[in-house]
């Protein structure tokens, strides 16, 4: 009996190697696996068996059908994965996701062209800063309460002996003086660069992210003036804006210029007439101004001799601007939700 057991087992590998699809297999597991199938036959007869080889031929049978049953189902995947392989040309294709630059990598870009065109070299300032650049440097004094609008992020680090506490970078201000230092040290004559990097600062609201990014211009020579610094805000506006966008100077104080401003940009939405977005038909754009004879100085250009513009404002808020999107809250552009940026 154990014989006969072993040689329908051999048969039935032979048949399911021989098969040469799912109905071949189907029939071989009836065949033999099947309610009246071989094995079931033999397992009817085990009651005729005696007690002592009963035990026995029982585990030679279960053994015959578990090895059945593998034998079948790997077959079965092999010729599955066959058929996988063969090509129906008319079914319609799979689109493939290929993905896109996020929409501030764009307004980086479109910033830094638009700059690039008019002389502004393009530079990447670091994330973490000493207290003298961010502060120090651009004239603010210790206490000062200035100091508090930038809401620092410090880092638990030791402080550095000459340049004082370490800190995430609050704006792109704190490259102003290394620029100029830079400048010096490789033997230029002048500053033209247009930074854009990461700052950070400890707010969040519908207005405010605690990660941003701001773009910083900063062009110090002998021939500098305030109406070269309107005329390079008037460039940027006119380009970067769509419709017909016009600036205004409004008196402000940072300490590391002198005069101050903000800029504001006409609202086109109202058409400088004041509407709900707006409120006066102006809307905040960012701080500028002549660079303070002091950070001058710390930078290591003579006052007497130099002068310069500074501009600093928000990549987020610009974007946000730019496309009258009426997003009312600044944090949706840092969303993961592709539906959410797929509009853009
Ligand atoms: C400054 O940071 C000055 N360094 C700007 C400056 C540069 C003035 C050169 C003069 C000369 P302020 O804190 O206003 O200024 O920030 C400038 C812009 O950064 C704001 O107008 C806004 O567009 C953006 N901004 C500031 N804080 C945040 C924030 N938490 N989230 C998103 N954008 C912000």
């Amino acid at each position: 009996m154990e014989e006969e057991i072993n040689n329908l087992r051999n048969q039935a590998f032979f048949q399911i190697n021989e098969a040469k699809n799912i109905d071949d297999l189907e029939k071989i597991r009836v065949n033999y696996l099947g309610r009246n199938g071989k094995i079931s036959k033999y397992i009817k007869h085990l009651k005729t068996i005696p007690n002592e080889k009963r035990k026995q031929i029982g585990a030679l049978i279960n053994e015959t059908k578990y090895v059945i049953t593998s034998q079948l189902t790997a077959k079965r995947n092999l010729i599955k994965n066959k058929a996988r392989e063969w090509m129906d040309l008319t079914v319609p294709g799979e689109k493939i996701e290929t993905g896109s630059l996020h929409i501030l990598t764009y307004a980086i870009e479109e910033i830094s062209s638009l700059f690039e065109k008019i002389g502004f070299i393009r530079k990447r300032y670091r994330e973490v800063e000493w207290d003298y650049y961010a502060f120090e440097s651009l004239n603010f004094e210790k206490w000062h309460p200035a100091r508090d609008d930038w809401e620092t992020f410090f880092v638990d680090a030791k402080d550095h002996p000459k340049y004082g506490p370490m800190l995430l970078t609050p704006h792109t201000s704190s490259a102003q003086v290394r620029e100029m230092q830079n400048a010096i040290k490789s033997g230029d004559k002048a500053v033209k660069m247009i930074n854009i990097s990461k700052t950070f600062r400890r707010q969040s609201d519908a207005s405010h992210v605690p990660m941003f990014h701001q773009f910083e211009g900063l062009f110090v020579d002998k021939e500098v003036s305030l109406s070269n610094l309107k005329g390079t805000i008037d460039y940027f506006i006119q380009n970067f804006f769509e419709g017909k966008r016009e600036a205004r100077l409004r008196p402000y104080y940072f300490p590391f210029t002198e005069p101050s401003f903000e800029i504001d940009i006409s609202c086109d939405i109202c058409n400088k007439r004041g509407c709900k977005v707006c409120k006066d038909g102006w809307l905040e754009l960012g701080g500028a101004g002549m660079v303070h004879p002091n950070v001058l100085k710390n930078g290591g250009f003579d006052p007497k001799e130099y002068r310069g513009f500074a501009f600093g404002w928000g990549v987020e808020r610009v974007f946000m601007m730019k496309k009258n999107l009426g997003i009312d809250d600044i944090r949706t552009v840092y969303s993961t939700d592709l539906r959410y940026l797929k509009q853009f």
